[in-house]
């Protein structure tokens, strides 16, 4: 008999424990938030299209022999991951400049990089998820030379397989943000999810925001601009099965 307890409740999701001691239940909510947690809201449906979204991007990340988490996906906004140990780091790839980034250089929104950007924050929302430096993650122990190397690797091979698909839809891929786990086998696999909420996409043509940007800036309608995101991928990518 399964018997699903609640193991951890975030912002935007719930983890559940399972039958299985190496399997997670994660239920995505309907709340968002944005500016670490000050700023609050949610909408009907946001769940369920942050979930299909997640489902349909690491199912082409399991396609190009990207490993995650990710087992199964359990309509409307739920999925089956394995469980890990999450590494405290928002991996954070820019193709654009974009953000926090834009604020702290004064460069300007949108202009493309020379070439993608990884940068590593330490995810702790009380501190405001500071950016750490390669070497203090050595040296606080969080990950190896090595392990560093990997989640750069990783997060840029994830990259280059998510601006294809967004192409396809039209959309330009700003930047994103993922968090990636150790197996018990010490392996490390993408977390976590890949939503709205934790990346930026524009419209190629008109520029017009999709992402979580529209909350966290009143740009539009929020849900409009996920379910926008929802039908593309539907589209290039040829539904949930
Ligand atoms: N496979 C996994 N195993 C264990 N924890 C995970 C896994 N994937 C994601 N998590 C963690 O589960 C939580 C997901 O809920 P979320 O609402 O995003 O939380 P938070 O508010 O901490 O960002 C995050 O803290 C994330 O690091
Ligand atoms: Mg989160």
């Amino acid at each position: 008999v399964a018997v699903e307890t609640l193991v951890y409740e975030g912002k935007a999701k719930r983890l559940y424990s399972t039958d299985s001691d190496q399997v997670l239940l994660m239920e995505y909510k309907n709340s968002l938030t944005a500016f670490n947690a000050l700023k609050k809201g949610e909408f009907e449906g946001k769940g369920q299209i942050n979930c299909e979204i997640s489902t349909l991007l690491f199912r082409e990340l399991k396609k190009n022999h990207v490993s995650s988490h990710w087992l199964e996906t359990v309509p409307p906004n739920k999925m089956r991951v394995l469980r890990t140990k999450i590494i405290p780091l928002e991996v954070v790839v820019r193709n654009r400049i974009a953000g926090s980034l834009a604020k702290k250089f004064k460069l300007h929104d949108g202009d493309l990089l020379q070439k993608p950007l990884v940068e590593f924050y330490f995810k702790d929302d009380a501190l405001a998820d500071p950016f750490v430096s390669n070497e203090q993650i050595e040296c606080f122990g969080w990950a190896t030379r090595e392990e560093i190397r990997q989640l750069q690797t990783m997060a840029l091979q994830i990259n280059q397989i998510l601006i294809q698909v967004f192409h396809q839809c039209r959309l330009n891929l700003v930047d994103f943000k993922v968090e990636f786990g150790r197996l018990t086998s010490g392996e490390i696999v993408l977390s976590d999810e890949i939503s709205p909420d934790s990346m930026r996409v524009w419209d190629a043509a008109t520029g017009e925001r999709y992402d979580k940007d529209r909350f966290r800036l009143d740009l539009g309608d929020v849900k409009t601009g996920y379910n926008e995101i929802l039908q593309r991928l539907k589209l290039a990518l040829g539904g949930l099965q």
